[in-house]
């Protein structure tokens, strides 16, 4: 890509003096704009490769500018500066951007964010996926009380009481948590009465996992009757989520990987949730013509929805501005060869988890389960180490 151009939107004129700086060293291209309305006439003049757009903005908002972003150009990719906070009071924040860049942030991280988007090392959301999500009556919100904890822990005075307290002021969450936590899926020795106790035996990370896992399926229960056994997608979630987390751990012991793993592959599966609930009736023929032409359900899905439960999921998780290695390994655990040759990530792990879990606690709903992608692995430098994921993660049960 050849001098890559890139329009920025918003208030903040400090940071535009840094920003051109950046440009000039990179030889790229940036535009200007105060505004929403401004911004569009320079869309509609000129090509720009992405759109980076404060929330806050004269007149029309960040993610009102980006949704109309998307309808004009579909190709142009779309960053909103916000907290992810902020994004849950928004009209219109599913599909409005690809990734959410949380304040403040400074220039090299936008530089870096722009520069992985450039050179494919992230997913990027299709225009199928981010219709269908934007048209889905039944969404689950932005999650706060996930952001509130993000906010608690990055205070120097954060403890485990505190996070188990925030929990606790949120009810319905807190009760939802518990219910979660003390389910034979979860399979603690102990009944856990109080969400302090849960974080205590989980721990931060995996508590935060499971509230992003709870808020999701909250929105969901109550409908009578899904299309997919729910019980069995929630218990083949958090069995991959562990998988992935002992495999991170063997490859990257070091670092978020293996938290980032373990989130990833609780919420793999979201999307079959967000099918099952707003296209009920064509996601249960869609199943039938899985099961009847012996393929796999993701295949099912992109000749019903053109777009899999994967992508549709990955998608949710991006208007959500979750951490991206969680959106990728989320968007792309059945095309894991999408993200190409990046070292051990996340995605690598749920691609792996989802199959080695599925050969040990196989879930027969009548359609062809996903296979290990070779190719894949073997180009990573990880065709060898199958073997011995699938060892360690039957031994550690
Ligand atoms: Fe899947
Ligand atoms: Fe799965």
């Amino acid at each position: 890509m050849e001098s890559p151009r890139v329009m920025f939107v918003g208030e903040d004129q400090d940071l535009w003096p840094e920003l051109l700086k950046s440009a000039d060293r990179d030889n790229w291209r940036f535009t200007f704009a105060h505004g929403g309305d401004e911004a569009l006439v320079a869309l509609d003049e000129q090509n720009f490769d992405a759109v980076v757009a404060n929330l806050t903005l004269p007149g029309m908002s960040g993610a009102e500018l980006l949704q109309e972003v998307r309808h004009r150009r579909p190709d142009v990719w779309r960053f909103l500066r916000a907290q992810p906070e902020a994004v849950a009071k928004a009209e219109g924040w599913a599909a409005a951007a690809h990734q959410v860049i949380d304040l403040p942030v400074g220039v090299e991280d936008i530089q870096t964010r722009l520069s992985q988007a450039f050179t494919q090392q992230v997913w990027k959301p299709s225009p199928v996926a981010e219709t269908l999500l934007s048209t889905c009556p039944l969404l689950p919100s932005p999650p706060k009380l996930y952001y509130r904890m993000v906010d608690l822990l990055s205070s120097p005075t954060a403890s485990l009481e505190k996070i188990g307290d925030l929990i606790e002021q949120d009810a319905p969450m807190a009760a939802k948590i518990l219910q979660m936590v003390n389910s034979a899926i979860f399979s603690l020795q102990l009944k856990v009465n109080r969400a302090s106790d849960a974080v205590l035996y989980l721990g931060v990370e995996t508590t935060k996992a499971v509230v992003l896992m709870a808020h999701t399926v909250s929105c969901f229960s109550s409908l009578k009757r899904i299309a997919l056994p729910a019980e069995k997608i929630l218990t083949h979630s958090f069995h991959t989520a562990r998988y992935a987390r002992w495999i991170a751990q063997m490859e990257c012991p070091r670092g978020q990987t293996s938290d980032q793993a373990f989130t990833a592959g609780l919420l793999h599966d979201i999307g079959k949730f967000l099918l099952a609930a707003n296209r009920g009736e064509a996601y249960v023929r869609a199943i039938e013509y899985a099961c009847k032409g012996s393929m796999t359900l993701q295949q099912a899905e992109t000749d019903f929805f053109g777009v899999d439960h994967a992508e549709l999921g990955g998608c949710l998780l991006a208007s959500w501005g979750i951490p991206q290695p969680i959106v990728d390994a989320v968007a792309l655990h059945h095309k894991p060869v999408w993200m190409g040759e990046t070292g051990f990530a996340p995605i690598t792990a749920v691609h792996a988890a989802n199959v080695l879990a599925n050969e040990q606690h196989a879930v027969d709903l009548g359609f062809v389960l996903s296979e290990l992608n070779l190719d894949y692995l073997e180009a990573g430098g990880y065709g060898d180490s199958v073997e011995g994921w699938r060892n360690a993660c039957v031994s550690r049960e």
